[in-house]
């Protein structure tokens, strides 16, 4: 560096009549490249004594430092000229729609479940969770669904041992939410639920709303309106519906409720519900002659199946794309 060269003026004129990038790598190599002058002068410092080392390398360290910098500013001019000129050549169509990306769709039970819950919230209701691994006592015992009652066997049950099993219901979330919160509540109790049971319509793993309300002034014209609106909301339609006395040993009266289906010119049974049995308000201790309760239990796949002809319940559980795809 005793040469007192201006590295950095000359690199500067350089730089100034730089118009490619190919122009611009050239530059980069006359200096810094395998033999540029600055990787020379690097080289010379072996044979410099420890003083002269010393200043010589922080200089020479300075000067490539400040040469990398004038480098990527004149790139990055470089880019900024070569896109300004693009557009004004009219090469770039920024009307060019973009890559498709393939988004994925929410798979039609979350997003049935999410417009059930939606519908209800507006009527004041709370969505909860409860364990899908449950204890009979919840499941049936506290239900009023006693040990040798034929309704147990109807659930086809998955037990783990004599007291725990697969909840069949959500229904077993009553019990567990009236032991903790007090009246007036409206639940509902979206989630899975399993039953040894499998044909074109019963799959051993479904999904159910469990709903329920408990107050002073309930009364069964209340839960038919509701039951009532929400099936037309559902459907987007006007249906046929009718109500059916009907037995649930967790409610008394009980009904089910059928939609007449256009295509099979059938009445097919879509839910159950009914009045909260006053022995299931008492297991918890909540007096039945100042409450009452109305309940009812929605199978999703039953309504879905329905409101889009699906005939096969397993459908929704194969990630068949072409199903998955049209509830985008
Ligand atoms: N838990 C019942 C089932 O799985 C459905 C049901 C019926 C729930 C009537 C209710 C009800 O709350 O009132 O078959």
């Amino acid at each position: 560096m005793n040469d007192n060269k201006n590295y950095i003026q000359d690199i500067i004129l350089k730089l100034n009549k730089c118009k490619s990038k190919n122009d611009l790598n050239m530059i980069r190599s006359q200096y810094l490249g395998v033999n540029g002058i600055i990787t020379q002068k690097f080289k010379k410092l072996k044979t410099l004594d420890v003083e002269s080392k010393k200043k010589f390398s922080i200089k020479i360290n300075k000067i490539k430092k400040k040469i990398l910098k004038l480098l990527f500013l004149k790139k990055n001019t470089l880019k900024e000229t070569m896109i300004k000129n693009l557009y004004k050549n009219n090469n770039i169509d920024i009307s060019l729609s973009s890559k498709e990306v393939n988004l994925g769709s929410v798979h039609i039970i979350t997003y049935s479940i999410n417009r059930i819950i939606n519908f209800f919230s507006k009527l004041g209701f709370e969505a909860l969770y409860g364990p899908e691994i449950e204890s009979d006592y919840y499941n049936f015992d506290a239900l009023n669904i006693k040990k040798n009652h034929p309704s147990r066997d109807n659930h086809d049950t998955f037990w783990f041992n004599k007291n725990i099993l697969l909840r069949t219901q959500t229904s077993s979330m009553q019990i567990r939410t009236m032991e903790k919160k007090t009246p007036p509540v409206r639940i509902i109790v979206p989630g899975k639920v399993y039953r040894n049971d499998s044909s074109l319509t019963h799959s051993p793993m479904f999904h159910q709303i469990e709903g329920f309300i408990i107050d002073k002034k309930i009364n069964f014209s209340n839960l038919k309106w509701i039951m009532k609106n929400f099936l037309l909301f559902f459907f987007k339609k006007k249906c046929k519906i009718r109500f059916r006395n009907s037995y649930f040993p967790f409610t008394t009266p009980s009904a089910e409720i059928d939609i007449f289906n256009e295509i099979s010119k059938k009445w097919l049974e879509v839910l159950g519900c009914g009045m909260i049995h006053p022995l299931v308000l008492k297991k918890v201790n909540i007096n039945p002659e100042k409450y009452i309760g109305c309940a009812f239990g929605i199978g999703i796949e039953r309504l879905i199946m329905l409101k889009y002809n699906i005939l096969n319940i397993r459908s929704f559980f194969k990630n068949d794309l072409r199903l998955l795809k049209q509830f985008k």
